[in-house]
């Protein structure tokens, strides 16, 4: 290969690769700064009243990489056994498998919350089309 077309080979990568990322950065921009997820919704405070501290369904460090897989297996567990009930390993709690009236009923802030987290990620999960999205005042 001449050194010429390796030379055309690699601006075209450097102009490829700041397209693809444009969406990226794009976004990152217009979200601001890193998202900071907020916890402070009634049903938090509430349970943070009753048990003294703020909790989710498994440690936050979890929930954080894994609450993708935990609602498919919650999903899995509704609809191919029919089972509701899932107990946390993190706290001796009950939970009732459903996203809209489990997760959407601590998590009520869904855009400042998910999808603020979301939207940072560039991911766009699909599920709202069909559950029902918390009610929400817009604030700004
Ligand atoms: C009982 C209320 C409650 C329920 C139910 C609940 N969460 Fe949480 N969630 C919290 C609290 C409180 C935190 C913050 C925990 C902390 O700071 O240790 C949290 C943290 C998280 C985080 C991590 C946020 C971060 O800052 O990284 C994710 C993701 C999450 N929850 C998703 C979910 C999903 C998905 C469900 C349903 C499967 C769910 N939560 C159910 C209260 C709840
Ligand atoms: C701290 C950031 C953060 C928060 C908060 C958060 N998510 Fe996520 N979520 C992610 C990331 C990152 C992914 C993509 C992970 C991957 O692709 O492996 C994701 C993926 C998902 C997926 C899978 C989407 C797909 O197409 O595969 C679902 C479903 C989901 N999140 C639901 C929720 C719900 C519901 C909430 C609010 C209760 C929430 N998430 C809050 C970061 C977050
Ligand atoms: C095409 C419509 C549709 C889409 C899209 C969809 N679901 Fe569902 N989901 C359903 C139906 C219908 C049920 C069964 C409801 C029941 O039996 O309570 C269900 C049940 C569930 C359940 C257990 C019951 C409950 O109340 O939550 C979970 C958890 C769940 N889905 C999570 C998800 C997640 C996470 C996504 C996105 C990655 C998603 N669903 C996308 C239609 C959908």
């Amino acid at each position: 290969m001449k050194l010429y077309d390796g030379g055309k080979i690699f601006i075209g990568l450097i102009i490829f690769v700041a397209f693809a990322a444009f969406p990226f950065y794009f976004n990152v921009g217009k979200v601001n700064a890193k998202p900071e997820p907020k916890t402070d919704t009634p049903a938090i405070q509430e349970w943070e009243k009753q048990n003294g501290k703020k909790q989710c369904v498994e440690s936050k460090e979890f929930m954080r990489t894994e609450h993708m897989q935990l609602l498919n297996n919650w999903r899995d567990s509704v609809v191919r056994d029919g089972n509701r009930g899932y107990m946390s390993d993190a706290h001796t709690k009950r939970f009732n498998m459903s996203l809209q009236n489990e997760c959407m009923r601590c998590h009520s802030n869904k855009k400042k919350f998910c999808d603020e987290c979301h939207n940072y990620m560039a991911v766009k999960p699909y599920c709202f089309d069909c559950h029902i999205a918390p009610k929400e005042e817009e604030k700004s």
